[in-house]
């Protein structure tokens, strides 16, 4: 289960006859991290803002554990199935850590102090403390944010994890510990985890690497 499957998927962004993602066939499978690598320019977002359904390919199908995400509505399929990860972490600045969390709980229909009990193990499973749960992003240190939002997306029930430079803001020591725990995701919980990557460190960490050239997806 958690399996995102891709068939001879074609982009070009509106306006462009140039071919963003080049008859891409790869499936990624739940309990498994991979690592996806290439230049800037490749198609590495183009693919992630795919798989998440922020976009539709020009040609082609995307399916989830058989479904094609055309016959799908794809604001459910954002809410419930993927998760995205941003290298700015996309925090809302207005809201408190726990309410960052909370949210797509509530989102999705769960009561509020339910939503907000939850959210406390989840923080503390990525090592987010109580002292922490009532501070603004703005007063975190960057791999503290990250953390959050990976909570966040523990929130929010998805097993498919997309994570775009997850640790592109981050020193070592902060990204090791990103990769660990979509690593226990993964490996312990059955998670489908993409991390788009420029650091070998963190690929060859990865249980398959793709790399991205042009449009096309070869495996590294
Ligand atoms: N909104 C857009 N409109 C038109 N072309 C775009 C748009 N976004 C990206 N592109 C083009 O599509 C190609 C792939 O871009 P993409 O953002 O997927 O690259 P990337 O591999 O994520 O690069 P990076 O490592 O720099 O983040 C690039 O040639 C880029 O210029
Ligand atoms: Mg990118």
């Amino acid at each position: 289960m958690n399996t995102l499957t891709i068939e001879n998927l074609s982009y070009s962004y509106t306006g462009s006859d140039r071919k963003a993602l080049d008859n891409i066939n790869v499936s990624f499978h739940g309990g498994k991290v991979y690592a996806v690598t290439g230049p800037s320019g490749s198609g590495k977002t183009t693919l992630l803002s795919i798989l998440a359904g922020l976009d539709v390919p020009t040609e082609g199908e995307v399916s989830i554990n058989g479904t094609k995400l055309s016959t799908l509505d794809l604001d459910q399929y954002r809410r419930e199935q993927v998760s995205m990860i941003f290298q700015a972490f996309h925090l809302f600045p207005m809201l408190n850590v726990i309410e960052n969390v909370s949210f797509p709980m509530e989102l999705n229909g769960i009561e509020r102090e339910e939503a907000r009990t939850r959210s406390k193990v989840f923080l503390n499973s990525v090592g987010i403390t109580d002292d922490k749960h009532r501070r603004f992003p703005s007063n975190l240190s960057g791999g503290e944010q990250q953390r959050v939002a990976i909570a966040r997306t523990m929130a929010s029930g998805a097993r498919v994890i997309l994570a775009d430079e997850p640790t592109g803001n981050l020193d070592k020591e902060n990204g090791q510990n990103i990769v660990d725990i979509l690593k226990v995701l993964a490996h312990e919980n059955g998670y489908c985890v993409i991390i788009v990557t420029h650091d070998p460190q963190i690929a060859a960490q990865a249980d398959q690497v793709w790399k991205m050239d042009d449009g096309k997806m070869i495996p590294a």
